[in-house]
């Protein structure tokens, strides 16, 4: 069953009929990219403080976000977490906040943070508790979207803890008829709160069950957590392992993400003790280049100088802010470094270059790998430094252990086309199609057998590997194939939501234990995930660019 047979569910196809129709209510998420046209800035007490959260902690770090010069770069969001409400609702069942945490009441916070210019925002579940055992919104849903904008609160994160599956529903069909529900009261609202939705994050070990709810986050909301909670200050283990684990997460959604709707990773962690400066730094760049929400959870009037001055870096937070709102996916991997490419709205081409690995390393990046042509002469601005250099043939580069570069590469008049080209991935093994004899999925190496061009939109994709420009990756007798283009093999492809690659002919692309299938398409199901070059136009959305 499809998840398309549900009736009151936005499917793509519904999505492009509606936004047809002018005399709409006030939408939200993709369905209406003005609530939100580009990621969420601001600060949120969790990862740092947990529930030891007050007013004071709220209104030092807005005094400090003024000061330190974050408000003016666009950090403008105070957002609470879990932990603020009293533990029973009043007579008449709404929600109260803890007064000796916040003696001022919420409305109080909220009308502070709007006169030092930022928009207060906060938590609920979507459960009968939330994660710290205060009252869910289950059954008040209503009432307390109204009691928030009441508040003036503008922006609510809704978790998912303590849901219980009725009516027979799996887990996953159960939040969808929650976070759904909570889609009509906000988005029917007269002003729309901003709608994060942690659901995925509750889903994030079975690759089947994410994938559904993945596959409806981006009309209900303007953001969702697709992976586990960042690491916090005060829990033992690797922080660096911690962002990277989302991060990994992270590369497997991009699709997912258009101008209204952002994948969101997590909160920014700079005062983490177990961090270096390289991997925090890498962290906001990496956060930067994907579009994503750039949260910061840290007690921001003890950040050091260098660590505001990373933070307040206005080239990469353009980056962040870019209305194409473009993910950067990967370009390459291998086990020194990962190579993520994007395009930005003024034509720009983003390069960000991390070392996963353990030592120092260079690598060598080809303008051909980042869909740009190499008989063109590139200038390019290193984003950390500022500096200025021209790019030929290909950036040459040598970093330390989890540092990051990124560049914006300016293309020479007459050069400024780009193709999609990078990595072809199962999303849920994590292998890379590869081009050879025979078509296959192996680890990740970084060649230009692993590196594609996907050219074409909607249901026209050609796609044929860097290491043999003029195949084409076809369904051929046996199966998947390369043969040359244009010799009349069905060589053309559609990339739909879910992440199936499917051919003209029928089937989709399926990775079966390492080995390149076309498989009949089974939405959800891990082998037909595919991941993509960023820029390749889903056939099955209609929302506006
Ligand atoms: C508010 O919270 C901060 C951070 O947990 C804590 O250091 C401070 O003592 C608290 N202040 C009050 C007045 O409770
Ligand atoms: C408010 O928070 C304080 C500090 O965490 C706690 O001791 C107190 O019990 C809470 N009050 C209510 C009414 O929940
Ligand atoms: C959750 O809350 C609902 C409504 O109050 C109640 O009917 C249900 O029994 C609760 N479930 C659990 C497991 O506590
Ligand atoms: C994932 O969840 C589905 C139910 O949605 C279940 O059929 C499947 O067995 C689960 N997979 C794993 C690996 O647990």
């Amino acid at each position: 069953m499809g998840l398309s047979s549900v009736t009151n569910w936005a499917t793509p196809a519904r999505l492009a009929g509606l936004l047809m129709l002018p005399m709409l209510p006030v939408q939200a998420s993709v369905e209406d990219v003005k609530l939100l046209p580009t990621p969420p800035m601001g600060f949120n007490n969790w990862a740092r403080f947990e529930c030891d959260l007050n007013e004071t902690l709220f209104t030092d770090t807005a005094k400090s976000m003024v000061s330190r010069g974050l408000l003016d770069v666009g950090y403008n969001r105070l957002n609470l977490d879990d932990c603020w409400m009293t533990h029973d609702r009043a007579a008449d069942g709404s929600l109260q906040w803890n007064s000796t945490l916040f003696p001022n009441g919420i409305p109080w916070l909220a009308k502070f943070a709007k006169q030092h210019g930022f928009h207060l925002g906060i938590y609920e579940d979507s459960g009968n508790a939330t994660c710290g055992g205060y009252p869910g919104s289950y059954g008040h849903e209503k009432q307390d979207a109204e009691t928030f904008a009441d508040w003036g609160i503008d922006y609510l994160k809704l978790d998912g803890c303590n849901v219980f599956a009725e009516d027979g529903r799996s887990d996953a069909e159960e939040y969808r008829v929650r976070y759904h529900k909570w889609h009509n009261i906000l988005s029917g609202m007269e002003d729309p709160l901003i709608f994060s939705e942690s659901a995925p994050a509750y889903f994030c070990t079975n690759d089947t069950d994410w994938a559904k709810v993945m596959d409806w986050v981006p009309y209900y909301g303007e953001l969702a957590r697709h992976s586990d909670d960042v690491i916090t200050f005060y829990a033992e283990g690797s922080p660096w392992e911690s962002i990277m684990a989302n991060y990994h997460f992270h590369t497997r959604v991009v699709r997912y993400q258009m101008p209204g709707y952002y994948n969101d990773p997590d909160f920014l962690i700079p005062d983490h003790p177990g961090l270096s400066m390289d991997e925090k730094k890498s962290h906001f760049a990496i956060w930067a280049s994907s579009g994503a929400p750039l949260i910061i959870s840290a007690y921001i009037p003890d950040l050091s100088d260098d660590e505001i001055e990373f933070l307040s870096n206005k080239d990469l937070i353009a980056v962040d802010q870019d209305p194409l709102a473009e993910q950067a996916a990967l370009v390459s991997r291998d086990s020194h470094f990962d190579v993520l490419s994007r395009s930005l709205a003024n034509g720009d081409r983003l390069v960000t270059i991390l070392n996963t690995g353990k030592n120092t390393a260079s690598t060598k990046v080809s303008l051909e790998k980042l869909g740009l042509d190499s008989t063109c002469q590139y200038r390019a601005r290193d984003l950390w430094t500022g500096a200025v250099s021209t790019i030929k043939k290909s950036i040459d580069i040598t970093l330390d252990s989890h540092a990051t570069s990124v560049y914006r590469i300016t293309p020479p008049r007459g050069c400024t086309s780009v193709t999609p080209t990078g990595m072809v991935f199962d999303t849920s093994s994590g292998r890379c199609l590869t081009a050879g004899k025979t078509v296959s999925f192996a680890s990740c190496q970084a060649s230009d057998s692993q590196a594609w061009r996907v050219s074409g939109t909607g249901s026209k994709l050609t796609i044929s590997p860097l290491s043999d420009v003029k195949k084409c990756l076809v369904v051929g007798k046996s199966g998947i194939d390369l043969v040359s283009c244009g010799s009349g093999s069905s060589a053309t492809w559609t990339y739909s939501i879910t992440g199936h690659l499917q051919n003209t002919k029928g089937g989709c692309l399926t990775d079966s234990a390492g080995a390149a299938k076309v498989g009949t398409c089974n939405q959800d199901i891990a082998g037909q995930i595919i991941g993509l070059p960023s820029g390749v136009r889903l056939a099955d959305v209609g929302v506006q660019q």
